[in-house]
């Protein structure tokens, strides 16, 4: 793929020489446009020699080819990392006085921005509106890391990691109606939930689990990908926002149920994908102030837990007629001396009511956060199960909602 990486002049400069090496390492042909803040931190000859291609910086190089047009039209993705508060507002504004923000204004291809630089820079309400104007017009700009910045200062800011960028730049490149992707869910409005709840003892403490919400993101990044309208509810998930993709963060599973029961209930919700791991039970006081260790507490304390509503039986009670919306339960099964692992799946699809079961199977431990899993899938027509892996999530997503659109017209 043709990439041209713009690098903006800060010091996470120096990182983006670990992003080329990877792009490159993938097989892409990318061309590096530095501005001239950005040569001050990392020279020319870093960028020619990591890339391989003669480095671009100035529209008065080379004029008889018309670089400041010729770059960004032949571009298939670009990727601006770091991406200061300057650049951000020239885009937004479509200043072109230089030569990446002429190749801002001249590509076509998906872009992708990772910003850099101090906190109150990024939080400042001119770069939050710069932000905003560029995510409406279809420009995937990555939240900051929160972490140490220059100096000694540490907040939100911090340019996201090499590989991080990598990801990001691969899924806004695969959603891009223009590299192939068949966009057979057009049309479709589905809502995804990922991660999982926490559920608060006090101020400082929860009842959590280890669902990294890798699953649900990879689902909500196929569906944007096959050209469905997304909405991702996101429980604690440290993963990058997918492109094309509108996200609700929240925390515990009453925030979980109001925001999934109202996303259903819109006459336009066709499919809900209960991907979280949504706990079953919350603590039934949550203290005020932070719980402090004394005398009473010393030999250890006890937890009263109270049970959360199961979000996904009211959904299949609520939905308001036969089969809208279509409705998918996840299991993450282990088996015991009640049954195996698809045993229990088939109790859970009968007693959850839904039109879709995803089972895995847990025994092992290794599910949670893993990049390959095996999924099996169950349905409520018919006895087969179909098992699929171990693959990437991203294929098991594909086969999930192959899965969806079969049920969908099996009603
Ligand atoms: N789920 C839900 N609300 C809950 C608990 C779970 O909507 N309070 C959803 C999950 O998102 C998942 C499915 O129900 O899609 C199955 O979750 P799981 O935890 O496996 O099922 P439980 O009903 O909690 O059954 P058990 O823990 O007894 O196996």
């Amino acid at each position: 793929m043709r990439v041209v990486l713009g690098v903006s002049g800060g010091i996470a400069a120096y990182k983006s020489c670990a992003l080329l090496r990877r792009l490159i390492t993938a097989g892409h042909d990318v061309t590096v446009v530095p501005t001239a803040a950005a040569l001050r931190f990392v020279g020319e000859p870093t960028w020619a020699a990591l890339s391989g291609n003669p480095v671009s910086a100035d529209v008065w190089d080379e004029v008889h080819q018309v670089p400041h047009v010729r770059l960004g039209q032949r571009a298939e993705l670009v990727i601006v990392a770091p991406a200061t508060a300057d650049i951000l507002a020239k885009a937004a504004h479509g200043l072109a006085d230089d030569l990446l923000s002429n190749v801002l204004l001249t590509a076509r291809c998906p872009v992708l921005m990772a910003p850099a630089m101090h906190t109150e820079m990024w939080q400042h309400p001119a770069t939050a509106a710069n932000v905003e104007t560029l995510r409406g017009r279809g420009v995937t700009v990555m939240d900051p890391d929160d972490g140490r910045l220059t100096g000694a200062d540490s907040g939100p800011g911090r340019l996201p990691e090499p590989e991080d960028i990598f990801a990001a730049a691969m899924s806004v490149t695969t959603q891009a109606p223009v590299h192939g992707a068949e966009a057979d869910m057009a049309g479709l409005s589905v809502v995804v939930t990922a991660g999982g709840t926490r559920e608060p003892i006090d101020p400082v403490r929860f009842v959590g689990n280890r669902s990294s919400g890798k699953q649900g993101y990879a689902l909500a990044a196929v569906a944007a990908a096959r050209g469905a309208n997304v909405l991702l509810v996101s429980a604690n998930s440290g993963l990058h926002d997918p492109a094309g993709v509108r996200v609700l963060h929240l925390e515990t599973a009453a925030q979980l149920q109001q925001a999934v029961q109202a996303a259903a209930a819109e006459a336009h919700c066709d499919v809900v994908v209960m991907a979280a791991a949504v706990a079953d039970y919350r603590p039934g006081n949550v203290a005020a102030a932070k719980m402090k260790k004394d005398s009473a507490t010393q030999d250890g304390i006890t937890l009263q837990m109270v049970r959360n509503p199961d979000i996904l039986t009211s959904l299949v009670r609520d939905r308001r007629d036969a089969g809208h919306p279509f409705l998918v339960g996840f299991a993450a099964e282990t088996g015991d001396d009640d049954g195996d692992v698809l045993a229990h799946a088939r109790a859970k699809l009968k007693r959850k009511g839904c039109d879709l079961l995803v089972a895995n199977d847990v025994s092992g431990g290794e599910t949670f956060g893993a990049d390959q899993s095996t999924i099996h899938l169950l349905s409520p027509e018919h006895d087969e199960i179909e098992t699929v892996g171990p693959v990437t999530k991203t294929e098991t997503a594909h086969a999930v909602w192959d899965a969806v659109l079969r049920g969908r017209t099996a009603r």
